[in-house]
């Protein structure tokens, strides 16, 4: 077999099993952390972001960031300080790479728990978590947040919320849910 083939073979297999390897300890650290990976798709966000007016909003939330896309996206299309809260180590690490590629001075990640950050400077902070998370985090947002904060739920009702939903948005697989604290009669 001429050498550059064996060469070629040897980088492809390197490919495969680094691939593999990184795919398992990111699926080992979902299960730990009981959210698996999931990303929202393109489609999705346009759906999603599509109904949202952010105007005097600043600040945008992501919590379980996976990738960054959901930060990237909204930084890129409403120019919003937009940060990423990541509690899996790799997949926090391959945020902040994309964004070496694709830079962005609106886009900040952190290495954290969603429990353990301060949601004070929030104006929209969207969630894609399962019920057992997003109970956590519910009174947490409701003692943090400013009145008029959105919280944008994708999958899941948020428990305790029903007061603030505004909007939801029918979706497959997932519908997506609208709230406004404080002020549930007003539409946005
Ligand atoms: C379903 S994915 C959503 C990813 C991203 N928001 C999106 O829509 O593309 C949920 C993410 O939450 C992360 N996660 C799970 N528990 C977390 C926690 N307590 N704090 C921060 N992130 C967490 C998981 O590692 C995973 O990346």
């Amino acid at each position: 077999m001429p050498q550059i083939v064996q060469i070629i073979l040897t980088i492809v297999v390197f490919l495969i099993i680094a691939g593999a390897t990184v795919f398992l300890i990111t699926s080992v650290i979902s299960l730990l952390l009981n959210v698996p990976y999931v990303g929202t798709s393109s489609r999705e966000l346009e759906v999603i972001f599509g109904s949202l007016s952010l105007k005097n909003k600043s600040t945008f939330y992501d919590l379980g960031s996976g990738d960054g896309r959901v930060v990237r996206y909204v930084a890129k299309r409403f120019s919003l300080i937009s940060v990423g809260v990541e509690a899996n180590p790799l997949l926090y690490l391959y945020s902040i790479f994309l964004n070496l590629i694709f830079h962005s001075q609106y886009v900040h990640y952190k290495l954290a728990r969603a429990e353990n950050i301060s949601f004070e400077s929030a104006d929209v902070i969207y969630m894609f978590l399962f019920p057992k998370l997003l109970n956590l985090l519910s009174s947490k947002i409701k003692k943090e947040c400013k009145p008029g904060t959105i919280i944008v739920a994708h999958g899941f009702k948020v428990s305790g919320f029903d007061e603030f939903l505004y909007n939801t948005m029918p979706g497959k697989p997932f519908n997506t849910y609208y709230y406004r604290l404080n002020t549930p009669q007003d539409d946005v």
